[in-house]
């Protein structure tokens, strides 16, 4: 099976307001990097449920959001944003926007230059781009255990984690070999509370994966989970899922 052929993720906005909310509530750092001024025109590069993207659009800047989710673009619409439905490997805009931003959706696009190349179409001469996402490291012991549940099993493991995790010197060449100069990136640690639990963000997270199990996904769902406990859970049940974010701003040249 090809990148083009594998099953793709699908989102449900309501599955992700009960057990991904954290995602854009804990935004706070990277929108201090995009530090959006009234009248800007920004593009929101994976928006999701349009949360963060309708929140810069209450500070005064013009936004458009794009998502590969028809049903996130449903719900951005509904919130009366700019949402248009568009594979953040394939973009299309030119020369239009002064910042672009993303927030946890670069990780899902396997195939950064694209991404990064686009990007840069999109920017006017000098824009910026400023995105946090899934860096070298995230999700570490989630991704040890799915590979070793796919092992177990007779199913496709590259469903098992199919994320794009690049240490800062790899994401920083990408940035300068298409024409962005990099202003700061770092690697931040973010442990990250799952308040809904691990069984939760599995089923989420990695619903192509476990799908393949068909009417034993949810027993496989356990299985992963316990793999999980000995790091991920403490003595109380809470579950604390090992996020590592790479932050980046890059200017336009
Ligand atoms: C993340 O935001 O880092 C992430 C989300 C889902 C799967 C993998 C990583």
């Amino acid at each position: 099976m090809t990148a083009d052929t594998a099953p793709r993720q699908t989102w449900s906005a309501s599955s992700y307001d009960t057990h991904a909310r954290f995602v854009s509530d804990l935004a706070g750092g990277v929108l201090d990097w995009l530090s959006a001024r009234k009248g800007e025109r920004i593009l929101d590069l994976g928006c999701g449920d349009g949360v963060l993207t309708a929140d810069l659009a209450a500070r005064g800047a013009k936004m458009v959001g794009v998502d590969s989710s028809e049903d996130f673009v449903t719900t951005c619409k509904a919130l009366g944003l700019d949402a248009r439905l568009m594979d953040g490997e394939d973009l299309t805009f030119e020369s239009e926007f002064d910042a672009v931003f993303s927030n946890a959706a670069l990780h899902w696009m396997t195939r950064p230059e694209r991404v990064v190349a686009g990007v840069r179409r999109a920017l006017k001469p000098g824009g910026r781009f400023v995105a946090e996402f899934g860096g070298h490291g995230n999700v570490a012991a989630i991704m040890t255990a799915l590979e070793a549940v796919a092992r177990g099993h007779d199913v496709d493991r590259a469903l098992a984690h199919p994320w794009y995790f690049p240490t800062t010197e790899a994401y920083q060449a990408i940035l300068e070999k298409h024409g962005f100069e990099v202003k700061r990136i770092a690697l931040i640690p973010r442990p990250t509370r799952l308040k809904t639990g691990m069984a939760a963000w599995l089923s989420v997270f990695r619903q192509p994966f476990f799908a393949q199990f068909g009417a034993r996904a949810d027993e496989v769902v356990r299985e992963t989970e316990d793999l999980l406990r000995v790091a991920l859970c403490d003595d109380a049940g809470n579950w604390t899922a090992d996020y590592v974010r790479l932050r980046v701003e890059a200017k336009k040249l």
